[in-house]
């Protein structure tokens, strides 16, 4: 039995332990174990591919597969075969990397990962089964140009274009900083080094990881995962962080130019490692709703990671806006809307938005207030709060009494615009997330709880009036 069949042999002798009551209900979670990084998020035969980095046998990350689903509609997912696993043939864990589709093929291009070493292989396969191109790392170390050493040279991002296929993957320089390296193919089989497409300045922390790079409008967008970032004046926070730039690319010398400085691509405390994917006119995007910073295993937890609902991108000016894609639309049931006046310093409950698992749109209109403060998975024990300082135009999230298992950053605060007193927020709340869209995605704030389920309440509460409009859309 080969490593990938032992994973499954695993997952179909452990599945009874994980009911589903114990899981997120919306947002998509490993079988059984170990998950971090989506992988190979793609559109293949009608249907969307996500592939993660995949640790079957523990709820720590270990020795990487590539774990494999699918899905129509970001809900309901089909679990497949183990795609990659570790073994004698590779030598090596299965790292992150990407897919796409190219005619009938479905194209798999991926790090392997020794102690000494990481290097890109490619595999070719119909949607459940792939194999390898070749018998050895096609983007090996030695196609690294001087001053790249290639213990850190991971995470490829391929695409195609003009029949060319052009593949990135991130490479720690000798100075120690990440650089974005791009490399050319005919055939996937012999590639070429062209150019550093993008690099680490010293500005955006130390080694990049998981590089993205895809056309937005008429522009493109570089997004970086970025390790031992450096805080700076909420625009930017400590240790693991996402970070997009947007600019022009210059096919003929193969460099990417930013318009600007790079931002924040979400201010939660967990959120990592996005891929994107052009598909039916849209760009979506998933990310690894989690962070490395932060452990925050459940005691007893037979899984351990999740993805964001995926969102669909759009560009404004330098700006990208993110929202939930609209599959979700299809899963709202108890639809409930309501508009009322909050009044100075009175709690305002509703019943009928009590919810651990929906979508709510909230239109908030200042009257004369400074401070509006919603409390969300509340009762009166636990909550996770947004406060909102209308004057001074900032929003703080907090998860301090969230029932949070562990020590972990909880609380941070962010810019926002607030324009003639108006405010919109649309926040996806799950059994173990919270994510909230400012201004319809223009800032976006990620973060995992672990609040008891029974604290599903909204809570209101403001130092002035405010007109508040909100619709509840529960997700089943
Ligand atoms: C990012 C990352 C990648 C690597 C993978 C290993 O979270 O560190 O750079 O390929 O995780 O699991």
């Amino acid at each position: 039995m080969n490593n990938k069949e032992k994973a499954d042999e695993y997952f179909s002798k452990n599945k009874s332990k994980i009911k589903d009551s114990d899981r997120p209900v919306y947002h998509f979670t490993p079988d059984i174990g170990w998950m971090n990084d989506p992988n190979g998020f793609s559109y293949f035969n009608g249907e969307y591919h996500l592939f993660y980095q995949y640790n079957p046998y523990d709820i720590k990350w270990g020795p990487m597969h590539w774990g494999h689903a699918k899905t129509r509609d970001f809900v309901n997912w089909d679990r497949l075969p183990v795609a990659l696993a570790p073994d004698d043939e590779i030598k090596g864990q299965c790292f992150s990397g990407t897919a796409i589709t190219d005619n009938d093929k479905h194209i798999l291009v991926y790090t392997v990962h020794s102690n000494d070493k990481e290097e890109q292989t490619v595999e070719i396969g119909d949607g459940v089964n792939y194999k390898a191109v070749s018998d050895k790392p096609v983007i090996g170390i030695d196609k690294l140009p001087k001053g790249f050493g290639g213990v850190d040279f991971r995470d490829p991002k391929i695409w195609k274009e003009d029949n060319v296929y052009y593949c990135i993957a991130s490479a720690k320089n000798d100075r120690g900083f990440g650089s974005i390296l791009l490399f050319e193919s005919k055939d996937l089989l012999e590639w070429k080094y062209v150019g550093i497409l993008f690099e680490n300045d010293g500005k955006y922390g130390k080694m990049w990881e998981c590089p993205d790079f895809f056309k937005l409008g008429n522009k493109y967008v570089l997004v970086i995962s970025v390790m031992g970032m450096q805080a700076r004046k909420r625009k930017y926070f400590n240790g693991h962080q996402v970070i997009y730039f947007v600019g022009t690319y210059d096919k003929s010398s193969y460099k990417f130019i930013p318009n600007g400085r790079g931002k924040t691509f979400d201010f939660g405390f967990d959120f990592y490692a996005p891929q994107s994917l052009y598909a039916g006119g849209r760009t979506l995007s998933v990310a690894w709703l989690h962070d490395w910073s932060n452990d925050l295993t459940l005691d007893g937890a037979k899984w351990c990671g999740q993805t964001t609902f995926p969102r669909e991108l759009k560009l404004e000016g330098n700006d990208i806006y993110q929202m939930p894609a609209g599959e979700l639309e299809s899963h709202y049931k108890n639809k409930y809307h309501t508009s009322f006046i909050l009044n100075r310093n009175k709690e305002y409950i509703d019943n009928d938005l009590n919810s651990r698992t929906a979508r709510f749109d909230f239109d908030i209109e200042n009257i004369d207030a400074d401070k509006l403060t919603l409390f969300l998975a509340a009762n009166d024990e636990y909550n996770s709060f947004i406060k909102i300082n209308m004057k001074k135009k900032t929003l703080k999230f907090s998860r301090r009494f969230s029932g949070l298992c562990k020590d972990a950053i909880d609380e941070r605060k962010i810019d926002i615009d607030i324009c003639d007193g108006q405010l919109s927020l649309s926040v996806l709340v799950d059994r173990f997330s919270i994510e909230i869209f400012v201004n319809k995605g223009k800032e976006v704030l990620t973060s995992r709880i672990y609040t008891p389920l029974d604290a599903n309440e909204i809570r209101f509460l403001a130092d002035g009036k405010l007109k508040i409009d909100v619709s509840k859309n529960e997700i089943e």
